[in-house]
């Protein structure tokens, strides 16, 4: 499947037609943002990472039954997907309280919650992705319905407890980390997007070391050892 024009570009990704109307290629950059792209930076070799680790965790997702936008992986940065129509919210699921948790509600870092905490951030830069209820979510007409809404709380849940006990067997404490959605031309909701170190917190579990973007984030560096960490551990057993 060959490359055709540049349909969207992301922060972490650009999406390219194909021949296939209803198929896209999804290329994995190197770049590094956060802060809303206040901060950037660049780490040669990070979108063949996250490649990698994302196409992993799709696949073991989808043994488990989850549907996801995956149709097979083309190279060592790039997927093709199913064309999706993106549900314009971030689904967070939280275990550890740290990041804007932390901030907003002044929970001690590191606190055990008592239960997986699942919010929806509006994706939309020119606001700051803020958080909203379900309400926002229905009233802004941001999912169809309150089914819906629903079952993109149980999905996160149920992506939450297969991807916590995977990473908990490899040493990685799987703290918070966001998803996101897309309905396909038969009304599927599948998991688009990825799931990777830029997307997700992962602390090692002896030593607590952060294994994620935050070393971006808060200037750690050893971003690059960090990702191929995490890959090595996925790739454990
Ligand atoms: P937060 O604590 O900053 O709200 O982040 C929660 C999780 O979501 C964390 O795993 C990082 C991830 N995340 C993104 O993937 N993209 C974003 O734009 C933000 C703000 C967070």
């Amino acid at each position: 499947m060959e490359k055709k024009e540049l349909l969207y570009e992301g922060k972490g990704k650009r999406l390219y037609k194909t021949e296939d109307d209803e198929q896209l290629i999804s290329v994995f950059k190197d770049d590094l943002t956060a802060f809303n792209a206040q901060k950037i930076g660049n780490e040669e070799g990070k979108g063949a990472l996250n490649c990698k680790i994302s196409t992993q965790l799709f696949h073991l997702l989808e043994s488990y039954g989850i549907k996801t936008h995956l149709i097979k992986t083309i190279d060592d940065s790039s997927q093709l997907v199913k064309r999706v129509d993106i549900i314009p919210l971030e689904v967070v699921v939280r275990n550890i309280a740290t990041g804007s948790l932390t901030k907003r509600l002044g929970i001690k870092e590191g606190t055990k919650l008592p239960f997986s905490l699942v919010e929806f951030y509006y994706k939309d830069d020119s606001l700051n992705d803020p958080l909203v209820n379900d309400e926002h979510c229905l009233m802004m007409g941001l999912v169809k319905s309150e089914s819906d809404l629903e079952e993109l709380k149980r999905l996160g849940r149920e992506i939450n407890s297969i991807l916590k006990k995977f990473f908990e067997q490899r040493g990685l404490n799987l703290v918070d980390f966001k998803i996101e959605f897309g309905v396909d031309k038969e009304g599927n909701i599948l998991l688009s997007d990825e799931i990777s170190p830029d997307s997700c917190r992962f602390w090692d579990i002896k030593t607590n070391e952060k294994l994620d973007k935050d070393r971006f984030r808060q200037g750690l560096g050893g971003v690059k050892m960090a990702y191929e960490e995490v890959l090595k551990r996925i790739l454990e057993k």
